[in-house]
């Protein structure tokens, strides 16, 4: 059977791991997905630079709309990050009869219930796994693994920038700003890492959760959000001598009212596990009735890490396009508003 084709937008660091990805595993992919999956096609501003960093053999255009809506391209996979551009990408791409893969939490907070929408009405899947922490499966679990759950609440460390700022505080006694510098240099950090400073990033990331674990629209504008850009080191100096750390952390509670959403900076008794969860790293909590508590744990960024959710989506949205339709898991059952329309 022909490949699925893949039209890749964007050739940055998850685009290059995309790529690498699906090479070195691909006899493990084709098993998995039941044909194989290639990328056919690459949307870059800099070709030149876009082809020395993938090193693949594909059709390279800077015209981004040609390839979002390319006849024979299956899945467009949107790496280009922002609201505006790629909300008009994906919408190109899925009235043109296209599968989508981001990782775009931005778009997908702000404009997911427009986004999920043209979708279901074109029946096309939108997957979205790498947008919440990354490498860890976390959607997937919540929509798979913890399906037979009625989900209580989500807790959980979803941004790594700054618990990576947070770490190197407490373990060097360092200050906001030059620990901030380190986590740009070494690339956790957003374009503007404003986002991740003031907790808007674990927000996006905590709305999608939130909307996937409870079967509500996507409402980030309702979320209360609270960054770590007025803790100073000996903030976290007393919280370690009173036995608690602190970390900046996004929750989802069940109310009687509605849905909580919160992101901000929490004191954790140290002997807990989240509470050790150091550097960069991700880990989301969450309490289901029937299984009770479980933790994910794993790189949250990252360009393989961040390939390895985004080559999963690939593989469960080729599985399910090559079914039998009549046989088919009906994946869009699973878009965050499908459920109810309960406010927060
Ligand atoms: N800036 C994000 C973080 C990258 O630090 O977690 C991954 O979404």
């Amino acid at each position: 059977m022909k490949p699925m084709q893949v039209g890749l937008i964007g050739a940055g660091v998850v685009a290059t791991g995309v790529a690498k990805v699906l090479e070195r595993n691909q006899n493990e992919i084709m098993r998995r997905a039941g044909r194989g999956i290639q990328v056919t096609h690459v949307g870059a501003r800099n070709l030149d630079k876009a082809r020395s960093t993938l090193g693949i053999a594909a059709d390279y255009s800077s015209q981004l709309e040609a390839v979002a809506t390319h006849p024979d391209v299956d899945i467009v996979v949107e790496l280009i990050g922002g609201t505006t551009l790629a909300k008009d990408l994906v919408l190109k791409a899925i009235a043109a009869g296209k599968h989508v893969v981001t990782a775009n939490k931005a778009l997908l907070a702000v404009h997911g219930t427009e986004i999920f929408a043209a979708a279901r009405d074109k029946g096309v899947m939108v997957a979205f796994e790498a947008a919440v922490a990354g490498g860890i499966p976390i959607i997937k679990a919540l929509r798979e693994g913890l399906t037979a759950n009625r989900i209580e609440w989500i807790a959980g460390i979803i941004n790594g920038t700054t618990n990576f700022i947070l770490s190197e505080m407490r373990a060097k006694g360092l200050d906001f700003g030059v620990v901030l510098k380190e986590a740009q240099r070494l690339g956790y950090a957003e374009t503007d890492p404003t986002f991740d400073i003031e907790g808007v990033d674990a927000a996006h990331k905590l709305t999608i959760m939130s909307a996937i674990a409870f079967g509500t629209p996507v409402q980030f504008d309702r979320a209360h959000i609270e960054g770590i850009t007025k803790l100073q080191a000996t903030d976290i100096k007393y919280a370690e001598q009173l036995g608690y750390r602190i970390k900046l952390l996004g929750i989802t509670r069940r109310r009687d009212h509605g849905i909580e959403l919160r992101v901000h900076p929490t004191l954790i008794p140290a002997k807990r596990l989240i509470a050790n969860v150091e550097g960069a790293m991700n880990a989301v909590v969450v309490q289901a009735d029937a299984v009770g508590t479980t933790l994910y744990y794993g790189k949250g960024a990252g360009s393989e890490p961040t390939a390895s959710a985004v080559v999963a989506d690939l593989v469960d949205i080729t599985r399910l396009h090559t079914a039998d339709p009549d046989h088919r898991v009906p994946h869009l059952a699973f878009q965050p508003d499908a459920m109810s329309d309960a406010p927060i």
